[in-house]
């Protein structure tokens, strides 16, 4: 199995048909979705009932379990609130940098489990060609953007928000980090695809949440579509 997709919020329904295996990893276990005919997996960062909050997602085993099948190339798709008044709700923004505000959350497979301390390079954490790819298949030019990552559950203050734009953020979300962290650390190539469900707090008068399953679909479409083209799979 060479691909992977990784989803959040709002991302399950397609998969829930797929055959599911509980995979057990050092790191406890998680389930893997196997979409049938696809040469593709799926994990439910949440649980396909939506019962795993972000700081409880299994951020280690489910990178660990993609990498036991064989994958090397990963989507992750996230729904984010924007920072940014261009950024509205169904905005479609690919993480290009991050930056880490969560707090409680082991964010390495080199803490010391493996006799050996290794600091992986971030200045290209996501990858460029399934950026591109991805972007080709969805047919639109899409903005990149800093994703911040907060702790959660719970959403963030006014100051917060006011503090995370003047620092470079573009959009926040609760997951992110330490998935792409995780996901470089054993050299996956990894992307992240945010679809934008909100203006983050005060960015907007309005709360307006999207529910358009539109977009959503439209993002799986074209990953489908990038993974099931005639291309080589890259090593890891
Ligand atoms: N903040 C953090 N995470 C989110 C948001 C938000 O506004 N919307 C969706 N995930």
């Amino acid at each position: 199995m060479n691909y992977g997709i990784i989803g959040g919020t709002g991302f399950e329904a397609p998969f829930k048909d797929a055959e599911e295996k509980i995979m057990h990893t050092p790191y406890g276990d998680t389930k893997i979705f196997f979409p049938k005919d696809k040469p593709y997996v799926f994990v439910s960062r949440h649980g396909a009932d939506h019962t795993i909050p972000p700081h409880q997602v299994p951020y280690r085993a489910n990178i660990w379990a993609l990498k036991e099948l064989g994958v090397t190339e990963v989507y992750g798709i996230s729904a984010v609130g924007s920072l940014k008044k261009e950024f509205g709700p169904d905005a479609v923004v690919l993480s290009e940098d991050f930056l880490d505000f969560t707090k409680t959350r082991t964010n390495t497979f080199y803490d010391g489990d493996h006799n050996e301390a290794k600091h992986i390079a971030m200045d290209i954490p996501y990858d460029p060609i399934l950026n591109e790819e991805f972007e080709r298949t969805f047919g639109e030019s899409l903005p990149r953007g800093v994703y911040v990552s907060t702790e959660g559950p719970r959403f963030e203050s006014k100051a917060e928000i006011r503090f995370y734009a003047s620092i470079g953020g573009d959009v926040v979300g609760m997951t992110n980090v330490p998935e792409v962290v995780l996901a470089r650390e054993l050299g996956l190539h990894y992307a992240n695809i945010n679809h934008v469900v909100n203006y983050c707090t005060g960015v907007s008068d309005e709360m307006i949440i999207t529910k358009s399953k539109t977009v959503r679909r439209r993002i799986i479409e074209a990953i489908d579509k990038v993974f099931t083209s005639d291309r080589t799979p890259r090593e890891s």
